[in-house]
């Protein structure tokens, strides 16, 4: 098989309605706010460790691993720690390197114009090393795209993509992300680190927000 196919993300329908909340346990105070469990957190868990093996099978000897925070906060510890597991199960020990980054481009649930890089904006300990950069959710790529023309500006000697999720919007980024864990349709999700206005992050599973939830936490831009 070539590397293309084995690589295919789980690609999740328009239609797919996601399990009901009460199959799942959840943070009770968030009972109104979200619609459903769209991907249980034992999936996203078993999904990441399969990401996990293919930047083992990828990288050479050592990676620094970039988390875009703070979206990227769960999956790059968890990623990593798989790494680290899957090292200790076999003979080939990926040394790696975390460094963070700090983005922030949306208000409520849209994307604003500007992207802000917040915090260490000096990468140059990236100068000819192999990067992973790990990403909870890419869209139209405008962030990754100009994320990637920042981080190249420090001459790393290779940069792949991580992306948890990649929605399908028009004008979706092909090709930017190497590594996705799922394709999902173009809705707002939460949890697994992932917010809105910062509420959420403390949900395990991804789950989509309901307009109660909406109209709860939102905030006026200013
Ligand atoms: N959820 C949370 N943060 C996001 C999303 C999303 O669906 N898309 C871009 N940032
Ligand atoms: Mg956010």
């Amino acid at each position: 098989m070539d590397d293309a196919v084995i690589k295919k993300p789980i690609v999740i329908p328009d239609d797919w309605p996601g399990y009901s909340l009460e199959l799942f346990s959840y943070p009770e105070h968030y009972h109104e706010d979200i619609d459903s469990v769209y991907i249980p957190h034992g999936v996203i868990m078993n999904r990441v460790e399969r990401l996990a093996r293919y930047v083992m099978d990828d990288f050479g000897d050592s990676i620094v691993v970039l988390c875009v925070l703070k979206g990227g906060y769960k999956f790059c510890v968890d990623l990593v720690e798989f790494i680290k597991v899957l090292g200790r199960n076999s003979n080939k020990y990926l040394e790696t390197r975390v460094e963070f980054i700090r983005l922030k481009s949306y208000l409520n649930d849209q994307s604003t114009e500007e992207l802000q890089i917040i915090g260490s904006r000096d990468l140059s300990f990236l100068r000819g090393k192999s990067v992973l950069i790990v990403e909870a959710i890419v869209d139209t790529g405008k962030t990754m795209k100009a994320l990637l023309k920042h981080v190249e500006t420090f001459e790393p000697k290779m940069v792949k993509v991580a992306g948890l999720l990649v929605k399908r919007v028009p004008n979706m980024a092909e090709d930017l992300t190497d590594y996705v864990g799922f394709e999902i349709p173009n809705h707002f999700v939460v949890g697994y680190a992932l917010d809105y206005n910062e509420y959420f992050r403390d949900l395990n599973h991804i789950c989509v927000i309901s307009k109660i939830g909406k109209m709860k936490y939102k905030e006026q831009s200013n």
